[in-house]
């Protein structure tokens, strides 16, 4: 029963919907409203799970010094991520610069959640107390909400998209 209420289930939850979500918009082309929609849509998950879980755990992390290397590491990939995004958001979506800017941005994510489900959760699980992860994970359900509908995707003017 333990384990369902625990912040390291929640967070793989929303990871599998962001791999699904990669998925689909890899099969779409050009500029279209299906692939506006699953771009939006990824954009403002992948946003505001990392300010969620930045609050609700790696908060918590940063703290600990055995795992603070882990957590800046983290935090550090979250803004990498997020600068992509706010790239490709200023990229024409029905050019090849846009396609090749999504599988950076692809490959980027799925090695980011990929590395914190492998190596970053069961390093952290060993550090925190059952307490501990039950706490996190009603913070992540009160703030995931509320970050999902802060997030913009922040176009940048086209001028500035990187080349
Ligand atoms: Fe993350
Ligand atoms: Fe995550």
């Amino acid at each position: 029963m333990k384990h369902l209420e625990d912040i390291f289930d929640r967070l793989r939850a929303d990871h599998d919907k962001h791999r699904d979500l990669l998925a689909r918009l890899e099969q779409t082309s050009g500029e279209t409203p299906e692939r506006h929609a699953l771009f939006e849509e990824f954009t403002l998950e992948a946003k505001g799970h990392a300010a969620a879980e930045e609050q609700a755990l790696y908060s918590t992390v940063l703290r600990k010094p055995p795992l603070t290397a882990c957590g800046r590491h983290s935090v550090a990939e979250h803004h990498e991520i997020e600068e992509m995004l706010n790239d490709l958001a200023a990229t024409p979506m029905d050019t090849g610069g846009w396609l090749t800017k999504f599988r950076g941005v692809k490959d980027k994510y799925l090695h980011h959640i990929k590395e914190e489900e492998t190596e970053m959760f069961p390093k952290f699980r060993k550090q925190l107390t059952e307490d501990d992860v039950v706490y996190m994970r009603q913070v992540f359900e009160r703030r995931k909400p509320v970050e999902k509908s802060k997030a913009d995707i922040t176009p940048e003017k086209m001028e500035e998209a990187k080349d």
